[in-house]
């Protein structure tokens, strides 16, 4: 196929922003689209099969869209659907395209940043009981003892900006306490969720001097580079405008106002439907 477009960036709501904030950081000349399924936010808690059907939607829309390239910057979409989507969904389609999430590329990063050999891991119901992360690191590092913290509550208080309340802040110190207590042993902290990266402070003042907190933008958007480095054919697909267009399931103005929080910048969405 001879057609070129941007790279597709999707996650549930608001916290692949964070994502795509290191990649205009890194790969500012490509063109992307942004589309975040808020009306539809969270995903963390719900089924595989609805996670599945949700982001195949919103990778056919990316696809429409002329996306070559498509990276789940969500955690859960990425436990919950991508291999589907991979070895079933898209298998005998476009051989060109290709879909891409965030697990791997931080699986492969984080097992070398602990010096002791335990990591912890903090992402939503969905991600921690797939256990993607655990297999993942199993692989790549299998001396790394990994230890997990569902964190149900946090996109909730997140997507309706009430993570800087009391009760928010006591909500994530309980989970990064229940964390702790796991094992005494933890030196590094990945935030995996697209999420997160917005309570960072919270869970740096929570965790302490002892205890290096990672987010996942900046290893992410590493790792893409290297890709794009490395395969001419996905460059060659990939439009270069330098611009970045935004697309949400919920009201663009609501969209708009809370985006800012994400990204360091201005934005104007489109409303969609999938
Ligand atoms: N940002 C998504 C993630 O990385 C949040 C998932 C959700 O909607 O609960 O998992």
């Amino acid at each position: 196929m001879n057609t070129i477009g941007p790279i597709g960036v999707f996650d549930s709501g608001y916290g692949g922003l964070t994502i795509l904030q290191e990649f205009l950081k890194e790969l500012p000349e490509y063109d992307y689209i942004y589309l975040g399924d808020n009306a539809r936010a969270p995903y963390g808690n719900r089924s595989f099969e609805v996670v599945h059907d949700f982001t195949l939607e919103a990778v056919r829309f990316l696809q429409k869209k002329g996306c070559r390239l498509i990276i789940l910057a969500c955690n859960t979409s990425s436990a919950k659907a991508l291999r589907t989507l991979q070895q079933i969904d898209l298998l005998n389609e476009d051989s060109d395209f290709r879909i891409l999430g965030v697990i791997r590329p931080s699986t492969e990063t984080i097992g070398a940043m602990s010096q002791s050999n335990c990591i912890g891991i903090l992402g939503t119901q969905g991600t921690i009981q797939s256990e993607s992360y655990k297999i993942e690191l199993e692989k790549f590092s299998p001396k790394i003892k990994v230890i997990q913290q569902a964190c149900p509550m946090w996109v909730p208080l997140i997507e309706s900006n009430k993570h800087n309340t009391d009760i928010g802040v006591k909500v994530i110190e309980n989970d990064i306490q229940e964390l702790l207590e796991q094992n005494k042993d933890i030196d590094t902290i990945l935030l995996a969720c697209t999420h997160y990266p917005l309570v960072i402070e919270h869970v740096r003042k929570a965790v302490g001097k002892n205890i290096q907190v990672v987010s996942q933008g900046p290893i992410v958007a590493n790792k893409l580079m290297d890709y794009l480095f490395r395969n001419e054919f996905m460059r060659k697909q990939i439009s270069k405008g330098n611009t970045c267009r935004f697309m949400t399931t919920e009201n663009a103005a609501v969209f708009d106002a809370s985006a800012t929080q994400f990204l360091e910048k201005a934005i104007r969405s489109t409303q969609v439907s999938l």
